[in-house]
């Protein structure tokens, strides 16, 4: 079959606005990922078109992008279910370094202020075992530890598009990982972080996050839990 693609294109090197490119590639099959076409067209078309990719399979969250206006990771969108004709663009809201490359850091920035890592500076138990947890309290949190960083959430919700001081869905989701995890010392410090102006109160539940995670991690609910805790001070 026959597939045209539409690439954003920026290089801020000569342009001094973006534009669109068209690449037209025969004998692309069904199941074809876009991440397959862009190294076509990277391949044989234009090597200077830049993207960004690593694992391939779905894994280490890199190819976040905007396929036909919804955000995805291109290593998982196949042509079957985007169409003979497909726009791709950088994720939104987020400064376009070149072509579909955006700069991740204000992303990273927001993600470090809910302290996403394990926090427990009490001893070990004496008996030298790990510190123990049942299968209800793992299952607590467990839906939070599958987020890859793609950062298809923030950059899909209203609320980021409008301040990116919003800590935003994926801040929130590494948030409630922790906040919930009966192991972890600082569920504390992270609730307050968490309940700034620039938290759990600009998600206005747009559910845009939920529909764009490729994890489907059901991220509005665990925000909506975070919530529920502010008025709680219950985090179990
Ligand atoms: Fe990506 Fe989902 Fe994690 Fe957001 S919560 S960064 S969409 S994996
Ligand atoms: Fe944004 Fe998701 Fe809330 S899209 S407004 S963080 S439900
Ligand atoms: Fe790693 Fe797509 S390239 S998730």
């Amino acid at each position: 079959m026959q597939v045209t693609l539409k690439i954003f294109r920026y290089n801020p090197e000569v342009d001094t606005t973006f534009h669109y490119e068209s690449y037209v590639i025969e004998n692309a099959q069904e199941t074809d990922r876009v991440l397959d076409l862009l190294e076509h067209v990277k391949g044989y078309n234009d090597g200077t078109l830049s993207f960004r990719r690593s694992c391939a399979h779905g894994v280490c969250g890199s190819d976040a992008l905007r396929i036909n206006g919804r955000n995805m990771l291109a290593c998982k969108a196949l042509v079957r279910d985007v169409g003979e004709k497909i726009t791709i663009e950088p994720l939104l809201g987020l400064k376009v370094v070149k072509d579909l490359i955006v700069d991740m850091e204000p992303f990273f920035d927001n993600y470090k202020k809910v302290l996403p890592w394990f926090i427990n500076d009490s001893p070990l138990p004496a008996d030298g075992r790990e510190r123990l947890q049942s299968p209800e309290q793992r299952a607590r949190f467990d839906d939070t530890t599958k987020c890859i960083m793609c950062a298809a959430c923030t950059t899909s919700c209203p609320s980021f598009w409008a301040s990116d001081d919003y800590l935003g869905p994926a801040a929130l989701v590494a948030a409630h990982r922790f906040v919930f995890d009966s192991r972890d010392e600082a569920a504390a410090e992270r609730m307050e972080i968490v309940s700034e102006t620039s938290g759990l109160a600009r998600c206005h539940t747009a559910f845009n996050c939920t529909m764009a995670c490729p994890r489907e991690i059901q991220i509005t609910k665990a925000i909506g839990e975070l919530k529920m805790a502010t008025i709680t001070g219950r985090v179990e």
